[in-house]
């Protein structure tokens, strides 16, 4: 995604991680770019919508920021003329959730879920989204089957079982799919 604007400026580095926190910080510089910022992270928002022939868009800098989500942003630095491009990025947050189990039981629980997930339509199956989903996985310091995913689609399912081989073989009474392997090894559960 190209923008009339230096994007190498908004996101520094190659996975660039845009949080509450992260904009706090970085607030004085951001300055007159946090504009810039919103309109990038918005617009993702929007193409990801429309990808998943969602009625609206799910994530917008607003929304992120007041839910204290993490959004992680892949760019092409060099594209554009040196103004750098976006490629894709993935949302991830905390949610409590009532999880069933092999068993039938509802079990209280927060895990960490992927909310939003996009890789731009030219950029799709060069194992972009594979690079953002590592480096997600290693800061989030979590295993990829201990993630609850919001209404995974048909590509996103294909991914996980291509990369992870990651099969949903408990149905679950919302629209959070969880994984084999969900309830092994993790704290929150005995
Ligand atoms: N049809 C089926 N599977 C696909 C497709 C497709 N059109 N595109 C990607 N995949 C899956 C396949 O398993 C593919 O492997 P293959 O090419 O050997 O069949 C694998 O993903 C490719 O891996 P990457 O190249 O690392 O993935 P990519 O960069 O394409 O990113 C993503 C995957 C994010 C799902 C991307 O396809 C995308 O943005 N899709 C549109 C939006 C979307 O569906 N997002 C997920 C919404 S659900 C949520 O966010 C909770």
């Amino acid at each position: 995604m190209e923008f009339e604007f230096n994007v190498n400026i908004l996101f520094p580095d190659v996975i660039s991680l845009i949080n509450w926190e992260s904009v706090q910080k970085e607030r004085r510089k951001l300055n007159g770019l946090y504009k810039h910022l919103q309109f990038v992270i918005d617009s993702l928002g929007i193409l990801s919508a429309k990808a998943q022939q969602l009625t609206g868009s799910i994530t917008s800098l607003q929304k992120s920021q007041l839910s204290g989500h993490n959004i992680y942003v892949l760019k092409d630095a060099e594209s554009n003329s040196g103004l750098g491009t976006v490629i894709g990025f993935i949302k991830v947050g905390r949610k409590k959730l009532f999880v069933l189990d092999h068993d039938g039981n509802h079990n209280e629980m927060n895990p960490l879920c992927i909310l939003d997930f996009y890789i731009h339509e030219s950029q799709q199956r060069k194992r972009c989204g594979l690079t953002l989903f590592k480096h997600m996985l290693i800061k989030e310091d979590v295993q990829p089957q201990h993630l609850a995913i919001d209404r995974p689609s048909h590509k996103f399912i294909c991914f996980l079982k291509k990369h992870y081989n990651l099969w949903a073989t408990i149905p679950q009474v919302n629209n959070f799919v969880v994984f084999d392997g969900f309830f092994k090894n993790r704290s929150d559960y005995t």
